[in-house]
């Protein structure tokens, strides 16, 4: 649905976009994830075509955008300050972008009307925009982008001006809402959960530039390098050392687990360098109480620290052979005891969990 093309950006000296090459597919929730300052709306602008390029290319349904303005692109944005009318009601804001295309009074009611309907506002029409919450205005905000029909709708940040609870409902909302109107959406975001929920791709930016770009699976799983592992969730690291390469798999000697044969799966972002790291997730180690056993490898770890959340425990440990403390998280089951700072504990882990960095 959209192409990039060796995209460049500058705004004078400053090179906001640096050859970013990347393909949305059609019907997909794609989100742009990467913190401020990466070139997430600049990027989104170009394809609303609210920002022009420096080279290369975005290409819309196998159309070279180049020199097309925003207005005759199949595209609509709905901005983080939902940007809707304050002194006009619900029905005239959801209706202003229709407003010349001709159409009769009932014509106009009913396309209104089926917008509300899909952001859950029906029968609100009538309402002023500015009674309204900030929930409740970014629904307007969408229900005004849709009633276009774009291809493809634009959201940046559309959420982040809501609270917490908030947020997670009309995270889900969305989702509901792009698998029924079945068009392409293209979220930015800094939060990587909020993308991580809703999206079937994500890029991953820094710096104008792509560092990675997949499905949410396999970006927590097999992130290519420690600073996409490190930006999306929590991922440990303890140094390791490379000691031979053959074929598919790689023996390293890394902290605290000794001796390992990885897969190249497990070293996404291939292994020259220098400087090897292994990572690993909080919840792929396991904390072994009084009569359980490890499925697969085993090591002593003592308690360095603990923070109970209720429903989990993070613990703060340091494994045999190892002076970097590590986070394990462990949900918690009832009955069963929180462990205390200085307690000694068995750790059960899988040398599948591990991913190599260089
Ligand atoms: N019109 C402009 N003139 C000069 N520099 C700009 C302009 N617009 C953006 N920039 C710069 O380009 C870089 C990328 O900006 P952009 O707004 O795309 O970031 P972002 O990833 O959306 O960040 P945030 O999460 O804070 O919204 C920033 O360093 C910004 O200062
Ligand atoms: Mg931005």
């Amino acid at each position: 649905m959209i192409a990039f093309q060796d995209v460049q950006k500058y705004y004078g000296d400053y090179h906001a976009l640096r050859g970013i090459t990347a393909e949305i597919r059609a019907g997909e929730f794609f989100s742009l994830l990467g913190p401020s300052g990466c070139g997430k709306t600049t990027l989104l602008r170009t394809i609303a075509g609210f920002e022009g390029i420096s080279s290369g290319a975005v290409m819309i349904d196998g159309r070279n955008m180049a020199g097309v303005p925003a207005n005759q692109r199949p595209t609509n944005m709905v901005f983080q300050s939902y940007a809707i009318f304050p002194h006009l009601t619900v029905a005239e804001n959801v209706g202003f972008g229709l407003r010349k295309a001709g159409l009769s009074k009932a014509e106009m009611a009913s396309r209104v009307g089926d917008a509300l309907e899909m952001v859950g506002l029906k029968g609100f029409g009538d309402r002023e925009a500015h009674a309204l919450s900030g929930g409740q205005r970014q629904r307007v905000a969408l229900a005004r982008a849709l009633i276009l029909k774009p291809k493809v709708l634009l959201l940046d940040e559309p959420l982040s001006a809501l609270d917490k609870k908030m947020r997670e409902q009309m995270q889900v909302e969305l989702i509901r809402l792009q698998r029924q109107v079945g068009i392409t959406f293209i979220l930015v975001t800094h939060d990587q959960e909020e993308a991580l929920v809703m999206s079937d791709r994500i890029a991953v930016m820094f710096e104008g530039e792509i560092a990675q770009l997949a499905d949410p699976e396999t970006l927590y799983r097999r992130p290519n390098s420690r600073r996409v592992a490190d930006f999306i969730g929590t991922m440990n690291f303890l140094p390791a050392q490379i000691i031979g390469e053959s074929g598919d798999t790689v023996e390293v000697e890394a902290q605290g687990f000794g001796r390992l044969v990885l897969n190249a799966e497990q070293a996404p972002g291939g292994t020259s360098g220098e400087g090897a790291v292994v990572g690993f997730r909080p919840e792929t180690l396991t904390i072994l109480f009084e009569g359980q056993t490890a499925s697969d490898r085993e090591s002593m770890a003592v308690i360095e620290e603990v923070v109970y959340y209720g429903d989990m425990t993070y613990y703060d440990v340091k494994l045999a052979g190892s002076d970097a403390a590590i986070r394990i998280s462990m949900r918690n089951v009832f009955g069963r005891p929180v462990l205390e700072i200085g307690d000694e504990t068995r750790v059960a882990w899988s040398p599948g969990a591990l991913v190599l960095f260089r």
